[in-house]
């Protein structure tokens, strides 16, 4: 199973990580090229224990773009892990969402349930689901196990 993970932030790479760690083939994707190119290179992009050494174990598992719609296009699964921010009602208003929907086009999101749904191009049939986090910053490797 190939698994894309859009936003490699604080907690989108080490999310990436593990999952290559655990054998999956990742492609990673964010709008920020220095993260991308961090990932081709073999570098962290982000400050997190261990990180760089999982990294290095797992190279030929994981690779990034910025281009969300190939990632989405080209694997079974995809994890979004971009900013949320919500309004003073608490209702998600979140651009970057609403930006990567435009971005790639068989990802189609609604902020408002925080329902994301990605659909691979020309597949019949997808399921979506919000994923609640408890992990923290730090710890993600740990938390992600
Ligand atoms: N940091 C935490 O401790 C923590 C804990 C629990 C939940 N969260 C939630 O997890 C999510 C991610 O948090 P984070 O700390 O990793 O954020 P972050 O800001 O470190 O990383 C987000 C990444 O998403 C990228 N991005 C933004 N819009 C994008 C788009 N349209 N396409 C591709 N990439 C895009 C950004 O360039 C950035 O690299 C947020 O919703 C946050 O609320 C964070």
């Amino acid at each position: 199973m190939k698994i894309s993970v859009i936003g490699l932030g604080k907690l989108g790479a080490p999310l990436a990580v593990v999952f290559a760690s655990k054998g999956f083939p990742v492609v990673g994707t964010d709008l920020n090229p220095v993260f991308v190119d961090a990932i081709n290179d073999g570098r962290t992009p982000v400050d997190e224990p261990r990180l760089q050494e999982l990294i290095s174990e797992n190279r030929e598992r994981l690779r990034a773009t910025t281009d969300a719609a190939a990632a989405v296009a080209e694997t079974d699964v995809t994890f979004v892990i971009v900013p949320t921010p919500s309004g003073p009602d608490r209702v998600i208003t979140s651009p970057p969402l609403a930006s990567l929907a435009r971005r790639a086009p068989s990802a189609a999101v609604s902020p408002s349930s925080c329902k994301i749904i990605a659909t691979r191009a020309g597949s019949s049939g997808s399921r979506s689901c919000p994923s609640p986090s408890s992990i923290r910053v730090g710890r993600c490797r740990h938390g992600l196990r």
